[in-house]
């Protein structure tokens, strides 16, 4: 899909009515799926049997969001099982390069996320073993949180050098992104955007996903 890309968050989601609420979302370009190991984050959500369930039933593919200590051992599983992408955290990865490599071999789109706190500069040399950038607009581990302006100039940078450098690699923003949060990480770099509450919180999903889109856009 062409950018800007929204790709809604189903931790905002009915759990019990998944099926339900995946089918409200599919004018969006890919299904957020936060995965949560009450280690890496303070909260939890589930594992790759409910993911399965989810890639079986959602009308878009799947962007899966690994908040998990141990993402060497479990992200090619989640490759496996059919998710397009896979993002996993920099601040967990034994070894990032070689973990982005075998997820492209199975298949998925290779994404790193870096924490608000996290410096994105080690990313200069990387760009090409990368398909996603993850720049966290909150600390990760909870929806409804608000948006941090003050990680806009890592973004910045790294889209900035990414440019520079001749790579297309997409570049995501996640948490508090909303219609008068969305317009600054657009300008900053973006061309994806995760929106969890700005999403399912809206009584018209629809038209909260095109008016996303529209202000990603301008
Ligand atoms: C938070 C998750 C997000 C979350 C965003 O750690 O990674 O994907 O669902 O929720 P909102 O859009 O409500 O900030
Ligand atoms: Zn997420």
């Amino acid at each position: 899909p062409a950018a800007p890309r929204i790709n809604p968050s189903v931790l905002a989601a009915d759990f019990v009515n998944m099926q339900a609420d995946l089918a409200r979302i599919a004018a969006a370009d890919f299904a957020h799926v936060d995965v949560m190991d009450n280690h890496f984050v303070p909260n939890l959500t589930f594992g790759p049997q409910m993911v399965e369930r989810i890639q079986a039933t959602s009308p878009i593919p799947l962007d899966v969001h690994l908040m998990i200590t141990d993402p060497d051992r479990w992200a090619p599983e989640y490759a496996e099982l059919g998710a397009a992408s896979v993002t996993f955290h920099l601040e967990a990865a034994d070894d990032p390069v070689a973990l982005a490599r075998r997820l492209r071999s199975i298949g998925a789109r290779a994404g790193v996320a870096l924490k608000p706190g996290t410096d994105g500069e080690s990313l200069y040399e990387l760009f090409d073993e990368f398909d996603q950038i993850l720049v966290m607009t909150v600390e990760p581990g909870f929806g409804g949180q608000g948006f941090m302006a003050e990680t806009m100039p890592k973004l910045r940078a790294l889209a900035d050098e990414a440019r520079r450098r001749g790579s297309d690699v997409w570049f995501q923003v996640d948490g508090g992104i909303a219609d008068d949060t969305i317009a600054q990480a657009a300008a900053a770099g973006a061309d994806t955007f995760v929106a969890g509450s700005a999403v399912y919180g809206a009584t018209d999903i629809e038209a909260a996903i095109a008016g996303l889109r529209e202000r990603a856009r301008a």
